[in-house]
């Protein structure tokens, strides 16, 4: 059984809880208020389910989920993290985070530099464009015609493979757009973040479409 620490008890640490512990997981969630602040949570996820800090999710995990927006100023338990496969859900949002102008410039994605402040983990950017509820509600079986596909971007294949099984354990088939220097190609406003239900095919070509209008 792999324990996955989740740092960030919003919409989409909760809904990546539901479905990992649907599927075996044990999992140890923290927010920024402190594990006292999750019992109600703690008490709906069942005895699968610990809050912690967020140094204690890290530590507690095998792998870990970063379901927190990045900040400028560091806030990630970076030591407690070490060595481990961080999976980054964040979506930069100019009205949420304030601009970043290494990423407004094209220069670095909002992945790398998650990667730059967890420099001894293995970050990889997954479940960024889905609504967290729907992660739940849209996997479908491994072969269904109508399977829904979603992407990962990592520097580190191991963690591109860890969350192409974990997708396909939640119902979902995987394009791979490695690297982290890619991802910009689903972030935010590009045409697979705005397609939400996307075939494995569909994805990939949007994945395409990106490069080609930044062409344009
Ligand atoms: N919502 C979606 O459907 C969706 C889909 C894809 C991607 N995303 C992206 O995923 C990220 C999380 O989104 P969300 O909608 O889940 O956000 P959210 O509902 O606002 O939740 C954010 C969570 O992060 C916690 N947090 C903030 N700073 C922290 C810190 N320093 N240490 C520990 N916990 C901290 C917050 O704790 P407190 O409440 O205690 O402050 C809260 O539990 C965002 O970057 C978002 O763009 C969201």
């Amino acid at each position: 059984m792999t324990i996955l620490g989740i740092i960030g008890a919003g919409e989409v640490g909760t809904h990546i809880a539901r479905a990992a512990i649907v599927n075996g997981y044990t999992v140890v969630i923290a927010n920024s208020r402190g594990p006292e602040t999750l019992t109600d949570l703690v008490a709906e996820l069942g005895p699968s389910a610990r809050a912690a800090t967020s140094a204690g999710a890290a530590e507690a995990g095998d792998v870990v989920v970063v379901a927190v927006p990045l900040k400028m100023i560091n806030d990630m338990p970076v030591e407690s993290l070490a060595g481990k496969i961080v999976l980054d859900t964040n979506n930069y949002m100019i009205w949420r985070d304030g601009h970043f102008p290494i990423i407004d410039e094209g220069k670095k994605t909002v992945h790398e530099l998650r990667q730059e402040q967890l420099p001894t983990s293995r970050v990889v950017k997954a479940f960024t464009h889905i609504q967290a509820p729907r992660i739940s509600l849209w996997g479908q079986p491994a072969g269904s015609p109508e399977r829904l596909a979603l992407s990962v971007s990592s520097n580190f294949p191991e963690a591109v493979e860890f969350v192409r099984f974990l997708y396909d354990q939640f119902g979902y088939d995987t394009v791979d757009n490695s690297p982290l220097s890619e991802s910009w190609r689903t972030a935010p406003g590009q045409p697979a973040w705005r397609q939400e239900r996307q075939t494995q095919a569909e994805l990939a070509a949007n994945i395409q479409r990106a490069a080609i209008q930044a062409l344009c």
